[in-house]
């Protein structure tokens, strides 16, 4: 009896330890999030685990999160949803039943997980979607590019950009009765790189006609440069998205050779002869004084050249439009920029969001400085917080009035 009560007292003393974190004092649900991020937690370690074994890639198994919330493309009262495909990519489409005065607005979404996991089915993504297409009386796509480990960088960004030139077309767009003159582009984190990318491609891209009218960035990531900003310093270790996990996002998005992986957290990676670069993430000017927080900006610390050279892709603006040239942010559509306080990617928002408004765009930015990084997508149970739902009806407010 007394063995059986030591042992339950243990148990009970190492869960909680486990499972206890320190939040900020200002962070809403404090047990809720901490459930949360010791479930999430336990993931990446039995991924560890598993890659440290042999056994399978650390993504394989943080890849189980995104087939557990799996759900079917099933229709509602209110949207007719499908699975399709837009130029042999793989879209989840969400199409109105209410009947519109004239043609509809389009959103075009692009889900987050860090190049490497999620899907445009997984249960947040699809409530988000179909909350979008119904609020806004809007057609949405949603697309599945293809994840590494699998594929890596420009595989992402190829699929969703033949996703948005096959559906700017004037016979599609005429197909859904979409109005050309009303149409967005939105995603979050990795989504959000995504459609940062697309946004800015497009705009230069003669062939295209049709532009867009709205970029919603919802806590992208925007730089490969400097991993270590202050938000990186301070952040690193705050629910969901810690600097290691999203430092192996980035460098998974390249290739699969943990070298890189190494390299990149060190942050010293990138070589002087392209120095020029890092004026482009320079937060000491880019970032408001109350967020440099006593941080020293130091000078860019140099590697050698073998990365860049073997993976040019880390330089190249389609993986990291932050180093896109002030000249051509010029003219780029309205954007929305969302972030989270408690983020390692909040200086990446607020750093895009300085730089565009220098080069004249217009830019609005909700800033939430009680939250973390992926917290739009706890909107359904077990782990639902009232602040996502806030988060979520802001947004779309803002897109019903702006787009
Ligand atoms: C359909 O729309 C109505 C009116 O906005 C709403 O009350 C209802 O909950 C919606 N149904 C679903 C399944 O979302
Ligand atoms: C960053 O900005 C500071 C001024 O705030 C400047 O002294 C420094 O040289 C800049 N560094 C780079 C790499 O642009």
């Amino acid at each position: 009896m007394a063995s059986k009560s030591v042992f339950f007292v243990l148990v009970t003393v190492l869960l909680a330890y486990y499972i206890y974190k320190p939040l900020p004092d200002n962070v809403e649900e404090k047990f809720k999030v901490m459930l949360l991020d010791a479930t999430f937690r336990t993931l990446g370690h039995a991924g560890y685990l598993a890659e440290l074994l042999g056994v399978t890639h650390y993504m394989d198994v943080m890849m189980l999160l995104t087939k557990v919330e799996h759900t079917e493309p099933i229709s509602d009262e209110n949207v007719t949803v499908t699975d399709t495909s837009f130029s042999n990519v793989p879209v989840r489409l969400y199409v109105p039943k209410r009947q519109s005065e004239g043609p509809r607005r389009a959103v075009i979404y692009i889900h987050g997980g860090g190049w490497c996991l999620g899907s445009a089915a997984m249960k947040p993504y699809d409530l988000l979607s179909r909350k979008t297409a119904h609020q806004l009386s809007a057609v949405v796509v949603s697309i599945n590019y293809r994840l590494a480990p699998k594929f890596h960088f420009p595989t992402q960004f190829d699929d969703v950009y033949a996703v948005v030139r096959f559906f700017l077309q004037k016979s599609i767009l005429d197909k859904y009765s979409v109005d050309p003159n009303r149409i967005a582009v939105s995603g979050d984190s990795a989504g959000g790189n995504l459609a940062a990318a697309i946004t800015q491609t497009l705009f230069h891209d003669p062939e295209v006609k049709v532009k867009l009218r709205i970029q919603a960035l919802i806590y992208p990531v925007l730089q490969t440069l400097d991993l270590y900003t202050p938000s990186y310093r301070e952040n690193g270790n705050m629910p969901l998205l810690s600097r290691t996990l999203m430092v192996r996002f980035w460098s998974e998005y390249f290739t699969t050779d943990q070298k890189l992986f190494k390299a990149m957290l060190s942050n010293r990676y990138i070589p002087s002869q392209e120095a020029h670069l890092f004026k482009f993430v320079n937060w000491s000017t880019l970032l408001p004084n109350s967020l440099k927080n006593n941080h020293v900006y130091h000078k860019p610390e140099y590697g050698d050249s073998s990365f860049v050279k073997k993976y040019p892709g880390i330089l190249d603006i389609k993986s990291s439009p932050l180093l896109q040239e002030d000249e051509n942010l010029k003219g780029l559509p309205l954007t929305y920029v969302l972030t989270c306080m408690y983020d390692v990617l909040r200086d990446d928002g607020f750093m895009y969001a300085s730089r565009l408004r220098q080069a004249g765009v217009q830019v609005v930015h909700h800033h939430y400085d009680s939250t973390f990084h992926g917290i739009l997508l706890l909107n359904t149970l077990p782990f639902d917080f009232a602040i996502a739902h806030h988060i979520s009806d802001k947004y779309l407010m803002w897109l019903d009035s702006n787009l």
